[in-house]
């Protein structure tokens, strides 16, 4: 596509002698600039060429415009669209925006029966259809790039459904847990994003086209065909909400803001995890770069950058709710502000979600430093509890109790609860005998968690199957 939007008008005569100093234009020339849209929405060329076919072929079908004009514009279209994947379009920024920059090169190519496509039809109820189009086809691509995520990580989980490492809560060391089990935790955010994008999909997907300017109209339009043409479900309702809502592409943003924070999540985590400190994942040379002074350095940046473009995706969000606060009904020029900031969220997320499965996909993990972390601050203490409830039939509170002096015990003697001998245990508690040792190590402790949706290998593996048929079939 070639971008030939900047008006090069040299200096004129008409530039503002009150306030023009600083333009090298006149207002016209700054009208121009603030008012054009087309070096940005002519990413909507493909919808909105999309809509015009429909548009055209409902005016024939409703005898609105003659069979003759409609199949000239239907012809003229598919040069028009020729022209602009070949990148042999001019796009002119006097022409303002896609709607009018396609019409006028119709009209071109056409002649004066291009000028009846616009029957019955705004730029207000087509630039409506056209975003939602393309918002349409973001959530179908972000679903399947969300899948294919999904994929490398329920892989990267059957392959370490034993594996144990430590479990976290507040960042301190809890409970062992499996590293299955918490890549499969992420599974299930990114299903969530996906059921959003599936109710996104399902609630925008009424058809705007035949609003008009705001009221209808007064041809005898078929607003159903058009609908079912363009793939929406029906049309929508009211005229004015017609060409004044954008919930749809701030549903979007939503959308991606809280992907964001997903993939932001498990992006620190990649931080964290690749640290020498922690040492639990090697990230791919493909994701890591060096650093140009310290040679024994390799930075996570695709990880940093995942977790810093979240910022960027928020701030789409933002902006949009800022521009459609408080605008009153129908369509006003602000709402031209939606379309920057769902391209560019748009594209951010994109890049961010196939960056995170390269990642997954790619990285490797340290399970041997992991196990011998995952013993680390007495996380085996709430199984030790758990069996003193179980065998000697303690209320849990008094468990907690002795558990919390044999930890204190463990602690001043700098050694982990397995450590101490059956007779020190018993110090605290006279009733203990050796079976306690069973439950204490990382695997016993794992190995027990076998309630509904809790971290046993055994139960990653079959929650794997099951992830495997919610989300990749
Ligand atoms: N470029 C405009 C937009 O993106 C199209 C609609 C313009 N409508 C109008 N009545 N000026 O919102």
């Amino acid at each position: 596509m070639s971008d030939d939007t900047k008006d090069n008008t040299p200096l004129n005569s008409s530039t503002s002698t009150m306030w023009g100093g600083r333009f090298s234009a006149g207002p016209s020339a700054v009208m121009e600039e603030i008012n054009a849209s087309i070096g940005f929405d002519q990413r909507l060329y493909a919808q909105d060429i999309r809509g015009s076919r429909a548009h055209a072929r409902m005016l024939v079908a409703n005898n609105i415009i003659p069979a003759a004009d409609g199949e000239a514009i239907l012809k003229g279209l598919d040069q028009v669209e020729g022209e602009i994947k070949a990148g042999d379009f001019k796009f002119s920024r006097a022409l303002e925006d896609i709607h009018m920059n396609v019409e006028s090169r119709l009209r071109e190519i056409v002649g004066d029966g291009a000028g009846r496509l616009h029957t019955a039809r705004s730029r207000n109820d087509q630039v409506a259809t056209d975003v939602k189009l393309w918002v349409r086809d973001a959530l179908d691509g972000l679903d399947g790039a969300l899948q294919d995520l999904q994929a490398a990580l329920i892989n990267r989980a059957e392959e370490h459904a034993a594996s144990v490492m430590p479990g976290f809560t507040h960042l301190q060391a809890a409970q062992p847990v499996t590293l299955g089990h918490h890549l499969l935790s992420y599974t299930e955010m990114i299903g969530r994003d996906r059921s959003r994008i599936f109710d996104c999909r399902a609630r925008l997907n009424e058809c705007p086209l035949g609003a008009a300017a705001l009221a209808g109209t007064s041809f005898p339009i078929d607003r159903v065909a058009t609908a079912e043409a363009l793939g929406f479900s029906g049309p929508t309702r009211n005229s004015l909400d017609s060409v004044s809502d954008r919930d749809f592409a701030l549903e979007y943003l939503s959308v991606l803001s809280i992907l964001g924070v997903h993939l932001s999540r498990m992006a620190e985590e990649m931080v964290l995890w690749t640290s020498v400190q922690f040492g639990f994942m090697r990230v791919s040379d493909d994701f890591s770069s060096g650093s140009s002074i310290m040679p024994q350095k390799r930075n996570p940046d695709a990880a940093e950058l995942v977790r810093g473009k979240a910022g960027r995706v928020f701030g789409a969000l933002m902006g949009l709710l800022t521009v459609m606060k408080g605008l009153p009904l129908t369509y006003g020029k602000d709402m031209q502000e939606d379309k920057e900031p769902v391209f560019d969220a748009s594209d951010t997320m994109e890049l961010c979600v196939s960056a995170m499965t390269g990642m997954f996909a790619s990285a490797t993990y340290n399970t041997d430093r992991m196990k011998d972390d995952a013993g680390k601050g007495f996380t085996t203490a709430t199984d030790l509890a758990d069996w003193l409830v179980r065998v000697l039939a303690m209320p849990f509170r008094d468990a907690h109790h002795v558990t919390g002096a044999l930890v204190k015990m463990a602690e001043d003697k700098g050694v982990g609860l397995e450590d101490l001998s059956l007779a020190e245990l018993q110090t605290v508690e006279a009733n203990i005998t050796d079976d306690v040792f069973k439950v204490l190590g990382v695997d016993n402790s794992v190995n027990s968690r076998l309630s509904f949706g809790g971290t046993a290998p055994a139960n990653v593996l079959a929650a794997v199957k099951d992830a495997r048929e919610r989300f990749l079939t």
